[in-house]
């Protein structure tokens, strides 16, 4: 059904309105538009735009509506262009004229900028949440690994020995970054476009005030027509999502890495992996392919809505149409991937002793050296340069640093005495690396205390939006 017509004397031809079409993937918004409905008739109401007997009756059919929408007893039919003219029929299928009452002082323009930011406030803090969950797969994780050792990598070459549980517990700090931007996301996108009407706002006496703290939004977007135009929440919202998807896609790498046969060092549960059709010896990391790959969609998506955006000019514009889908496909697929990644994590073992045994290869341990002579009031250049040479010693012979006799070490330099060979080795290495950041186990513990009072805080502070949107939508 048209919400417009009066000027027109032929109705769409089929290929417009197929173009035009949104319903097959805005249905999404209905919850969220039957929300603002009833916001909207709650001013009508109020400030008699309306009379009270109108206002009862669109009230209890959009409540009617809202029940029917979750039931699936009420749904868009072919003929309905977007969501917005589905509901309104299911208005004046029930009240007859009386429901295209509600649309005095709204247009679709306000109207879906508003669902929209209602759709995305929902699914941003689920997102939040279902970040937490992983964060707390990869501490618990961590703690399980902060006194093994392993080689810790720079340009995929072996660098100096780490804590593994500091390794892994790396990737729920990105995690917190990335609830921190979905906090200060929400309170950007937190305002409400309803009362700017198509773009210019609105003569009659609404009051967006209102009606922006009935849904909870904490104020009401100041130029109308940015109101209308303004996808910036949307664009931020892929943006955030394009980001977690890159710090997944760093573990589904480590993970595929570390499952390899090279590596060995990861077992991953049968539960998150896959067979092959072929070979039969076969254990794929799928959870950890896709979760690297999903990040190529959701790039691509904010790539897609940057596009989209860019070079509109002055308010609304049917392009605008075009911000939907991406946001609904980042969205799903992250919210798929979570659970999946969580799980992962949580079931995922690793092999310490070939971890271990992996840690001083690659002559890891030369940094100890050079931090040995600088100790000794050796300038760190010249330090350098001698434990390189005691490196190319070593490769010469096919032997370990500490495997070098005391005559090759003070051969190398007049300070390299015996002492030196009580810290080649990989737990003492490690052990001393207690700068508050670094990888000591002693430090390590403290950086997850502090990394699960994060997630208690930012558990408690999802909990509180979750409860006050809900409470919002129950209204
Ligand atoms: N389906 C439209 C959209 O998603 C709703 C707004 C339509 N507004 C209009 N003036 N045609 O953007």
């Amino acid at each position: 059904m048209a919400l417009w017509g009066g000027r027109f004397s032929s109705q769409p031809e089929e290929a417009m309105f197929a173009l035009s079409r949104s319903v097959h993937f805005d249905w999404r918004l209905a919850p969220y538009d039957l929300r603002s409905s009833l916001a909207h008739v709650a001013i009508l109401q109020e400030k008699k735009i309306i009379d009270s007997d109108t206002g009862k009756k669109l009230e209890g059919a959009l409540r009617q509506l809202q029940k029917e929408v979750v039931a699936g007893t009420f749904t868009a039919i072919d003929s309905d262009e977007d969501v917005h003219s589905a509901l309104e029929r299911g208005l004046k299928e029930k009240l007859g004229d009386v429901g295209g009452a509600i649309r005095a002082g709204r247009s679709r323009n306000d109207q879906v900028a508003t669902d929209f930011r209602l759709y995305l406030i929902d699914h941003m803090i689920e997102i939040a949440s279902q970040l937490l969950v992983v964060q707390k797969s990869i501490a618990q994780l961590a703690q399980q690994y902060v006194d093994a050792v392993a080689p810790g990598f720079t340009h995929l070459q072996h660098a100096q020995p780490v804590s593994f549980g500091h390794e892994l517990a790396k990737h729920a700090h990105a995690f917190t970054r990335d609830i921190s931007r979905i906090h200060d996301w929400l309170e950007r996108a937190n305002l409400s476009p309803l009362g700017a009407g198509a773009l210019s706002g609105s003569s009659l006496p609404l009051d967006p005030e209102k009606s922006a703290a009935n849904l909870g939004f904490s104020g009401v977007i100041e130029n109308s027509i940015d109101a209308v135009m303004d996808r910036d929440f949307a664009a931020e919202a892929l943006f955030i999502i394009a980001l977690v998807g890159v710090h997944i896609s760093r573990i589904g790498e480590e993970w595929t890495l570390w499952s390899s046969t090279e590596f060995g060092w990861a077992k991953l549960n049968d539960a998150y992996s896959t067979g092959s059709s072929i070979m039969p010896q076969k254990k794929n990391p799928d959870a950890a392919e896709l979760a690297r790959g999903k990040s190529g969609r959701f790039i691509g998506n904010l790539t897609g809505l940057l596009t989209v955006m860019k070079g509109l000019a002055f308010a609304y514009n049917r392009d605008l149409q075009e911000d939907k889908e991406s946001v609904f496909d980042s969205v799903e697929n992250l919210l798929l991937l979570l659970p999946a990644v969580s799980g992962m994590i949580a079931t995922t073992s690793f092999d310490k002793s070939k971890m271990k045994a992996a840690a001083p290869l690659g002559f890891s341990l030369a940094t100890e050296i050079a931090d040995f002579l600088v100790k000794q009031s050796v300038p760190f250049s010249v330090a350098h340069e001698a434990a390189g040479s005691c490196v190319k010693l070593c490769e010469s012979k096919a032997i370990e640093l500490h495997q070098l006799s005391d005559e090759e070490f003070l051969s190398i330099h007049p300070k390299l005495t015996a002492d030196v060979r009580a810290l080649l080795n990989v737990d003492g290495a490690i052990a001393a690396r207690t700068s508050p950041n670094g990888t000591a186990p002693s430090s390590v513990k403290k950086q997850l205390d502090t990394l699960n009072q994060t997630i208690a805080t930012n558990s408690a502070w999802v909990a509180s939006e979750r409860r006050r949107f809900s409470g919002m939508m129950d209204q």
